[in-house]
C-alpha cells in the first residue's frame, strides 16, 4: 500500500462508479483505502467515522450522491429526482452536526434542479441524454466542492501561517487535518506551510478523548511529515500553558454560528477556557462551508451524541467502567466554544475578528 499522503482522503475510482476513502478507524496502525458503492455502506462509512472532519464528510456525501445518481440506471426524471431526495435525505442524517454535510447535499441538489429546469426550458432531448446531462451537471458539483476544500485549505494556510512565529509551540485538539479534508487540513495548514518555509515548530496534539483522532490521526499525519509533534493527553494541556511552551492554538469547527460561537469535538471549549487564563491566542480555521448563517448562536447547533461503547470499551482489552442499572456514560462528541474565547476565525478570505456578527455577515 502507499503511503497515505500519496492517496486523497476522499476521491471517485477510475469507473466513477464508486467513493475511495481512506479507512481511517484503522489508522495509525493500517494504511487501508475502501471503496463505497451502495447508500448503506456510504451511510455506515459517515457515522463509523471511517471518513471524517468536516469538510471530508462534506466531499464524500457530494461524491456519494454522485455515485449513486450514476448507478441509479431509470431514464425516468421523476424516479431520479425521487431518488435524489432518498439519498440526500439519508446522507444528511449520517452526522448532526458538521454543517459540511447540509451544505455539501444542498449544492447537489440544487445544481441538480437547475440543470432539470434547463432541460425543462428546452423542451427536448431524449429522457438518456437528460439523465446524462445530470449526472455531468453532479459530477462536476462534486469535483466542485472537492477543488474549493483544496483550495480553501491552502489560502486558511497562507493567513495562518502569518500568525506563526519562527520557534513557536502550536497546540491542536483533535484533527482538523489533512484527513479532515482533502488536502492540507484547516487547522494544520498553517503547520504544513510553516514547515514548508524552514520554521521551527513544534506541535502539541491533544489525544482527544474518547475517539483519539488527535493521538491517531493528527500526530499520524504531522509527524509523518517530518513535523517535531509531541502527543499529551487532554488534561495536560493546562500544565503546558503554564509552562509557557504553547504560543498559538489552531482548532477546526464543525460549524460556525452567525455570532461567531463554534462547535468543534469535545473538549474543544474546554481549551478555548484555558487559553484565556493564561493569554494565549485561540485561533479557529473555518472554510466559508463551515459557517452557518442560519444558526443564530451555538445554542441552535445540534450536538451529536454517540455510543456509550466509544468511552468504556474501544480502546481497552476490556471494560473499563461499571455495568449496572445506577451508571450511565455522557458521550457528546461535539461542544460549543463561546466567541468570546475566540482571538480569530480564520477564513480563506481573510482572518475574521469580533465582532463577529458583522464580520460574518461580511465575509458571507
Ligand atoms: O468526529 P470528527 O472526528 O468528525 O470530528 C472532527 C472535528 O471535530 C474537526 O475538528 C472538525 O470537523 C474540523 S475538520 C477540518
Amino acid at each position: 500500500m502507499e503511503h497515505y499522503s500519496a492517496i486523497d482522503t476522499v476521491a471517485l475510482n477510475e469507473t466513477e462508479d464508486g467513493v475511495i476513502i481512506i479507512d481511517q478507524t484503522l489508522l495509525p496502525g493500517r494504511t487501508k483505502t475502501i471503496e463505497l458503492t451502495e447508500l448503506e455502506d456510504m451511510y455506515e462509512a459517515i457515522s463509523s467515522l471511517r471518513v471524517r472532519g468536516a469538510p471530508a464528510i462534506g466531499v464524500a456525501a457530494a461524491m456519494g450522491l454522485y455515485v449513486l445518481m450514476k448507478r441509479h440506471k431509470s431514464v425516468d426524471p421523476a424516479s431520479f429526482r425521487a431518488y435524489m431526495s432518498e439519498c440526500s435525505r439519508r446522507l444528511c442524517s449520517s452526522r448532526p452536526t458538521a454543517v459540511n454535510l447540509a451544505w455539501a447535499l444542498g449544492r447537489m441538489n440544487r445544481a441538480a434542479a437547475a440543470a432539470f429546469a434547463s432541460a425543462d426550458k428546452k423542451r427536448s432531448g431524449a429522457p438518456e441524454d437528460i439523465r446524462e446531462f445530470l449526472l455531468d451537471t453532479l459530477k462536476k458539483e462534486a469535483l466542485a466542492i472537492r477543488d474549493e476544500d483544496i483550495d480553501a485549505c491552502r489560502k486558511m494556510g497562507e493567513y495562518g501561517l502569518s500568525l506563526i512565529k519562527n520557534g513557536s509551540g502550536i497546540l491542536t485538539h483533535c484533527n482538523a487535518g489533512r484527513l479532515a479534508t482533502v488536502r492540507y487540513g484547516t487547522a494544520t495548514a498553517p503547520m504544513y506551510l510553516a514547515a514548508e518555509k524552514g520554521l521551527d515548530i513544534h506541535v502539541f496534539c491533544d489525544e482527544t478523548r474518547p475517539l483519539l483522532q488527535g493521538a491517531r490521526l493528527t500526530a499520524f499525519e504531522l509527524s509523518e511529515a517530518g513535523i517535531e509533534t509531541t502527543l499529551i493527553c487532554d488534561n495536560m494541556a493546562s500544565s503546558l500553558m503554564k509552562a509557557g511552551r504553547i504560543d498559538i492554538i489552531f482548532v477546526g469547527t464543525d460549524r460556525v454560528a452567525a455570532n461567531g460561537d463554534v462547535a468543534n469535538k469535545i473538549g474543544t471549549s474546554g481549551v478555548a477556557i484555558l487559553a484565556k487564563h493564561y493569554g494565549i491566542p485561540f485561533y479557529v480555521c473555518a472554510p466559508l462551508s463551515s459557517i452557518d448563517p442560519h444558526t443564530p448562536t451555538g445554542d441552535d447547533i445540534v450536538i451529536e451524541q454517540r455510543k456509550s461503547s466509544e468511552v468504556t470499551d474501544l480502546w481497552y482489552s476490556e471494560r473499563m467502567a461499571p455495568d449496572n442499572a445506577h451508571f450511565s456514560v455522557y458521550n457528546p462528541a461535539f461542544d460549543v466554544t463561546d466567541n468570546s474565547l475566540v482571538t480569530g476565525i480564520i477564513t480563506p478570505k481573510g482572518i475574521l475578528r469580533p465582532p463577529y456578527s458583522d464580520a460574518i455577515a461580511g465575509v458571507l
